[in-house]
């Protein structure tokens, strides 16, 4: 497998795309209708150039080539990372047999549908993140948005080559339908919930992409313990380009507070809603919302699926190989926290192949602490003592145990009527969104920047914050 891509041909791909005449003419017929989607669904805002990173490679270093593009022009490709010729399955009941390198039939049907789902998250940001350009707050910050929308679409055409490739006819209806189900569409809806919330303001996507954008990257790690090893090895890339996405999030919300900390401080009022600022209450609502409906992508803490894609070798753990025991869970067990409808805690104890959401969802909570640590850090230095916290993954559920059941951020389980009393303290209200939005002005000068937020610490690629970054 050439660690070079190949940019000479029509689709830039390093799996030998030109040896599969069929394979190549059946993309090349997928290719213009993802052109449309992207023309109709893809970004709003008409640029003369933006400064983005292409894949020049998939080896470790000097991976990527900066510069202007036209981003219709953008070279969106098939990369997956080296085939490593000793690999062998990890877990399941295959475990210690050499990977696939095709789809054995017994699992067609639940690959293929792990990979539409996978899929079908990529388009749907850009979809949701469609109008953001017209509004961003530094030419930096639309340079971002951009890259973050033509890697998601990368990351579809990733999802399609396999479908392609790997699943006949039937593959290549589910490519059609990846273009066909559109973000918030009544009739033809993305397939889960937080990729049909509307992402309407900046401060909601610097949020998506710490948070959204993380379960992503939580997904993409168990799919790439998988035994397809093709599909492990897509994976494996797509997680390279996704650590810049959540770089935007992380540094997104670092300068929203970082802002916040400095008109706090300078009007001597938590109140900084009238300078120009968005106060740290509305903050944590905002952090509250995106990640409680992130939580729901996890799927139910109990789940026979993800059990049985385990025992399959479809679909392993977060960092399935460093984990210390037999891979098999057989006779394991692990507790599951579930709430009563007396109002209190009970904990049972499960057989832990039962529980693999519950153990992802772990690992990704323990994740996004690091972003509260962050972000508490940034007020501290400020001398301010207010406290951003994670809720209560109990909190605001719509998937799983808790769904039924009205729990507030501290882990409090209440009735309907304490609930609908709490909820403006809890989740953003219309007056928050309303008035996030209004801050929500574009600023396009160079080197200049809205009033929310703070300017980066550093630009990209070496270039300083006041880089040409868009030409408009
Ligand atoms: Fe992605
Ligand atoms: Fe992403």
């Amino acid at each position: 497998m050439p660690e070079k891509i190949d940019y000479d041909s029509k689709i830039p791909n390093n799996v030998d795309l030109a040896d599969d005449r069929r394979l190549q003419r059946a993309l090349e017929g997928w290719q213009p209708k993802f052109m449309n989607w992207w023309a109709e669904m893809g970004p709003t805002l008409e640029t003369q150039g933006v400064y983005l990173r292409t894949a020049v490679s998939v080896g470790r270093e000097g991976w990527a080539h900066f510069d202007h593009v036209n981003v219709p022009d953008y070279r969106w490709g098939i990369f997956l990372s080296e085939r490593d010729p000793d690999r062998r399955i990890a877990f399941g009941q295959h475990k210690g047999e050499p990977v696939w390198q095709q789809v054995p039939g017994e699992y067609r049907a639940d690959l293929q549908r792990l990979i539409v789902i996978q899929g079908d998250t990529e388009p749907a940001s850009v979809e949701q993140q469609k109008l953001l350009g017209l509004t961003a707050p530094s030419l930096y910050d639309l340079r971002n948005l951009f890259q973050v929308n033509v890697e998601e679409g990368r990351h579809l055409w990733a999802m399609v080559y396999l479908l392609h490739a790997y699943f006949g006819r039937e593959g290549r209806e589910e490519a059609e339908a990846l273009l066909h189900r559109n973000s918030g569409s009544p009739d033809a809806p993305r397939i889960l919930g937080a990729f049909n919330e509307e992402t309407a303001d900046w401060l909601a996507f610097y949020m998506f992409t710490y948070f959204t954008d993380r379960d992503g990257k939580y997904q993409l790690g168990t799919l790439k313990e998988s035994a397809f090893d093709p599909l492990s090895r897509t994976c494996e890339f797509m997680l390279k380009e996704e650590a810049h996405h959540m770089f935007v999030g992380t540094t997104g919300v670092d300068r929203v507070v970082q802002r916040s900390a400095e008109l706090i401080r300078e009007h001597d009022t938590m109140d900084i809603a009238s300078h120009g600022g968005i106060p740290l209450d509305v903050i944590q609502r905002y952090l509250n919302f995106h990640y409680t409906v992130s939580l729901d992508l996890f799927g139910s803490e109990t789940s026979t699926n993800a059990a049985n894609y385990y025992t399959a070798g479809l679909k392993g753990r977060w960092m399935e190989t460093r984990r210390k025991d037999d891979h098999q869970l057989l006779d394991d067990s692990a507790m599951l926290p579930l709430p009563r409808d007396d109002g209190t805690w009970e904990s049972e104890e499960m057989q832990r192949i039962l529980l693999l959401n519950l153990d992802l969802r772990g690992e990704y909570i323990a994740d996004c602490e690091s972003g509260i640590k962050r972000w508490n850090r940034i007020l501290d230095d400020a001398g301010i003592s207010f406290r951003f916290a994670l809720p209560h993954p109990g909190f605001n559920r719509h998937v799983g145990i808790n769904s039924g059941h009205h729990i507030t951020p501290d882990g409090t389980i209440v009735d309907e009527q304490t609930w609908q009393d709490g909820r403006k303290h809890w989740l953003p209200t219309d007056e928050d969104l309303a008035f996030v939005r209004s801050l929500m002005r574009p600023v396009y000068e160079r080197g200049k920047i809205a009033s929310w937020v703070a300017p980066p610490r550093q630009g990209i690629n070496g270039k300083p914050f006041d880089y040409e970054y868009v030409y408009l």
